[in-house]
């Protein structure tokens, strides 16, 4: 579809944006609806995030995802947040709403949580949940698998301080508490589902993991959330001792998909986001630049 005055703009606001799928996803699926719709990836440091938002109106955008830095800082200069975004304390996508309020929400978790039944058909309420990592990509897995029945909920971390925190906030939520680093061989042998949140295991670092080989176990469920490999060394250890796995790119879709939803009202076409990312992910390791 060809740039015209009715185009629309949505987009990313994070510092940096360089190698987000996003972008790649959402273009094809506003070409695929034929809907006059383009998504950019603005790279925006932190001094100048209070006029990007302010921009958001003034230009007459449908919205934005947020990611790293703003995630957090973003939320004064909103209108209203939703009790995902609130539960979560953190937004990842911001909705233009007709009247121009700027509604926050938060997509990751649910996207989360809808990718691991997808891919797994684990029942939450049976879980006994280890989390990995405390940062803002485990406090939105966490909070959203306790929000959607997962009872048990415990977080280890390298730093102890941030595991004592979140579980003191998912806590609200579901039984949670945090793993002293002395007992973390022991938090795996008592969980059916393990989630990788830290970036252990990211390229250019693919040759690292966050567990021992040996401390997976029979009925281990185990999730990833690093994409960059598709399947880390985690994902290929589990694999390799017959495990039911999952790995981080379902994770990225979803929480787009619903992004996707909010800011046209259309039900996102899921399976042409997947391919659109898978192929900007080819290109990228094939050092392309498209
Ligand atoms: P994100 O938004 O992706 O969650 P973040 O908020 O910076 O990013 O959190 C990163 C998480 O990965 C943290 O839990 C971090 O541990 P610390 O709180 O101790 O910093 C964890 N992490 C990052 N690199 C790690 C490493 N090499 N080993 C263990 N944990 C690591």
């Amino acid at each position: 579809m060809t740039i015209t005055a009715e185009t629309r703009l949505v987009g990313l606001f994070g510092y940096p944006v360089g190698h987000s799928l996003s972008p790649a996803m959402h273009n094809a699926a506003f070409a695929a609806l034929g809907l006059n719709l383009r998504y950019v990836a603005f790279p925006v440091p932190p001094e100048h995030l209070a006029d990007a938002v302010r921009a958001l109106r003034a230009l007459s955008f449908r919205g934005v995802n947020v990611t790293i830095p703003h995630k957090v800082a973003i939320v004064p200069f909103l209108d209203a947040l939703d009790e995902e975004a609130r539960a979560i304390g953190a937004v990842n996508t911001v909705i233009v709403e007709a009247d121009g309020r700027l509604v926050g929400t938060n997509t990751d978790g649910r996207g989360y949580v809808r990718s691991l039944l997808e891919e797994t058909g684990v029942d939450l309420a049976a879980q006994r949940v280890l989390i990995l990592g405390a940062g803002g990509a485990a406090r939105a897995v966490a909070i959203s698998l306790a929000r959607c029945g997962a009872p048990r909920i415990a977080i280890a971390n390298r730093t102890p301080e941030k595991a004592a925190e979140l579980a003191a906030h998912v806590a609200s939520y579901a039984d949670a508490w945090a793993v002293p680093p002395e007992r973390l061989a022991d938090a795996v042998r008592e969980a059916t589902l393990l989630v990788n949140t830290t970036s252990v295991g990211m390229v250019p670092h693919a040759d690292e993991t966050p567990l021992p080989p040996e401390w997976l176990h029979d009925g281990l469920v185990v999730s990833d959330l690093v994409y960059r490999p598709l399947k880390t060394r985690l994902l290929r250890e589990a694999e390799a001792r017959g495990l039911v796995t999952h790995g981080g790119l379902g994770m990225l879709i979803h929480q787009g998909a619903l992004a996707f939803e909010r800011w046209t009202g259309r039900s996102a076409p899921v399976a042409l986001m997947r391919d659109a990312a898978l192929r900007a992910l080819a290109a990228e390791k094939e050092g392309k630049d498209c």
